[in-house]
């Protein structure tokens, strides 16, 4: 079963006081395990309708600063209010107006979807037609006596959306809901994310995708406790001051290998049969580029960043900045992102 926030009968879902107030607005939220600092002063803001992309490596704190968020997990430092309510002090109130998808969900494999979905209704005291009511808004009634745990990956997330949904929250916490599923039922998926949030529901949604951070209205990227960015996914790109080039010929991987180390060079990738390189010193690149497509006589030229170079570049300076005896988080950066 999901995981589902501890409810009061009811669930009747709260306004966000004053129009134009963030449903999500914490600042300086910290949370240690034992003598590690795994969520170090983060300071986040989600205003209402919006879709915001939690993005970071294994382990950088997405899952335990969204427990802090939602009330399940106490943080030891920091302050805010989320639908309004005070972290500290209300947070069985943010739990009744909040779905949490957690990042591994489970069900009754031997219950139905219908029979789930009614196990959770009556979890948060609802209504028999809610359950009718859900099944209906997320396509899942021809689907409706069907054993959970012969559904597919993607139906799975679908039931697992359904759950968190049918007490009409109006925040939505998803944490990596699409892991390991298709593209087609990932697009599926994040289309219905859009439906409920253009009808006020307010998302905030961890992702190792970059596609679907792109799909985000706004997104913060999180490295060993610490938020480094945030933004629209053009603010990002435009602040990590990137310059990427492309190159295409023969002997890319001779021409990979000598790149490495020259000026200018942060990041060597090889996409099909071009070599993307980038770096932060714009010139330095430049010359270091042009000086090995001349010598290997192949074209360079030009590219667009992607979202994956910068947090690429994110996650090497995160490295640098901690050192491997400091790292708040015991784990490197990027392992198996
Ligand atoms: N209950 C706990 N007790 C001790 N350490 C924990 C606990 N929960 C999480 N951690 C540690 O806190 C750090 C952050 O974990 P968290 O699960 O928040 O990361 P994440 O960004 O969600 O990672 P992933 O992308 O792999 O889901 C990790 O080093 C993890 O081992
Ligand atoms: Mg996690």
């Amino acid at each position: 079963m999901s995981e589902v926030p501890s409810l009061s009968a009811g669930g009747s879902p709260g306004a966000v006081p004053g129009s134009g107030e963030p449903v999500i607005d914490v600042r300086n939220l910290v949370k240690r395990f034992g003598d590690k600092t795994v969520v170090d002063h983060v300071t986040m803001r989600v205003a209402k309708g919006e879709i915001s992309g939690f993005l970071g490596p294994n382990g950088s704190g997405k899952t335990t600063t969204i427990r802090c968020m939602c009330g399940l997990l106490r943080a030891d430092g920091g302050e805010g209010r989320v639908l309004g309510h005070d972290i500290r002090t209300e947070a069985w109130k943010i739990k009744r107006e909040t779905g949490y998808m957690t990042q591994r969900f489970s069900f009754y494999e031997d219950l139905s979807i219908r029979e789930n979905l009614q196990f959770v209704a009556r979890l948060y005291g609802l209504q028999p037609a809610a359950v009718t009511e859900t099944l209906a808004d997320l396509g899942l009634t021809s689907r409706q006596n069907q054993l959970a745990g012969t559904l597919s990956g993607g139906w799975k997330q679908r039931l697992a959306l359904a759950a968190c949904i049918m007490h009409k929250p109006q925040l939505l916490l998803l944490d990596e809901p699409t892991a390991g599923v298709d593209p087609k039922a990932r697009r599926d998926f994040w289309d219905e994310i859009h439906h409920l949030a253009a009808d006020g529901l307010t998302v905030l949604v961890s992702t190792h995708y970059m596609d679907e951070a792109e799909r985000c209205h706004r997104i913060n990227y999180i490295s060993y406790g610490k938020l480094v960015a945030s933004g629209t996914v053009a603010e990002v790109l435009a602040s990590a001051g990137l310059t990427t080039w492309i190159l295409e010929g023969a002997n890319l991987g001779a021409i990979a290998r000598e790149l490495a180390g020259m000026p200018g060079v942060d990041q060597i990738a090889p996409f099909g049969v071009t070599l993307h390189v980038v770096g932060r010193d714009a010139a330095a690149l430049e010359r270091s580029v042009r000086q090995m497509a001349k010598s290997h006589g192949v074209t360079a030229e030009k590219g667009e960043t992607s979202l994956e170079d910068v947090f690429i570049q994110f996650m090497a300076e995160s490295t640098d900045n901690m050192g491997n005896g400091n790292m708040a988080n015991g784990s490197p950066a990027g392992g198996g992102a």
